[in-house]
């Protein structure tokens, strides 16, 4: 069992791992399907109707739908899985950005060092340390004392995770089967706060707010994959929440596949059904505390 670390929590030792990881990422030549810019198209190919499909004109999309958490899921598994043995260490695991409470509402200062293999240029240079993370943001800066967003921040967790969110299809999305238009509808959190925090993190002076504003550049910055980490984690997070929270039973979402290269380079095709639990994939998240969970109001 491998458990992904709070990126604001991490010890010396595991930023020289994740970065030297990173540093042999980015020099594998380019055709091979581990690559830095390999793993980033992965996500572009998935997300900017780049397939058909199969044997179809009709666009394949990963976004805006129940296919949201369970892709990401298992592209993260993968990306986790190449990083940990380039350092031949099968115990590493992905960090988790913790944007929902405050000790993690900055850019994690690993990703925050501009000499680090996990530093990004193309990123919103107003919103470097120690700029709090607006949940909330739309492309202005709003001028709330750090006491005031995290009031905003909460009451955004709460709403996105708790009171919009009391079933599963508006959790996880609407729902996708084969033939039907990409797209058909997302589920709370990925609209907000995951979506807000990809167009924080990017630059709006770049023409689509590079890299992680927009969906063909955002797994190029290395924080994406500690973003989706927290995304992936408040999945779990929600089915521990009570009512009807539980994962979808649609037979047509369960059976459906992925496919991803592996760390051995291999083509292996992953279905949904074995990524409910993240015990199935052999990790888990550090406990850290969910202040939004508390809110009453
Ligand atoms: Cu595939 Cu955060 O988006």
């Amino acid at each position: 069992m491998r458990t992904r670390v709070s990126a604001h929590q991490v010890t010396p030792d595991y930023i020289a791992k994740y970065t030297e990881a990173y540093r042999r990422l980015r020099s594998l030549p380019s055709s091979d399907p581990r690559a830095y810019m390999m793993q980033a198209n992965v996500h572009c190919a998935f997300c900017d109707n780049a397939y058909d499909e199969n044997g179809t004109a009709v666009d394949y999309q990963v976004h805006n739908s129940w296919f949201f958490f369970p892709w990401h899921r298992w592209y993260l598994y993968f990306h986790e899985r190449i990083l940990a043995s380039l350092i031949g260490d099968d115990t590493f695991a992905l960090p988790f950005w913790n944007w929902d409470a405050p000790g993690g509402y900055t850019i994690p200062p690993m990703f925050d060092n501009p000499n680090s293999t996990l530093y990004d240029t193309k990123r919103n240079p107003l919103h470097r340390n120690p700029k709090v993370v607006d949940l909330d943001y739309s492309f202005s800066e709003s001028n709330r004392t750090p006491q005031q967003q995290l009031q905003v921040n909460n009451s955004v967790m709460y709403r996105q995770m708790v009171t919009a969110a009391k079933t599963p299809s508006l959790f996880f999305g609407q729902s996708y089967r084969q033939g039907d238009s990409p797209g058909p509808g997302a589920g709370t959190v990925e609209n907000t706060p995951h979506g807000t925090v990809h167009v924080w993190t990017g630059n709006p002076s770049n023409p689509n707010d590079e890299d992680m504003g927009t969906l063909y550049s955002a797994a190029r910055d290395p924080i994406f994959f500690a973003h989706h980490g927290n995304v992936d984690r408040l999945w779990s997070i929600w089915k521990t929440l009570g009512g009807r929270r539980t994962d979808l039973t649609d037979s047509d979402y369960l059976q459906a596949t992925f496919e991803f290269y592996d760390e051995n380079k291999n083509l292996v095709r992953v279905k949904i059904a074995d990524a409910l639990q993240t015990e199935n994939l052999r990790y888990n998240y550090q406990n850290v505390d969910i202040p939004w969970v508390r809110r009453t109001t």
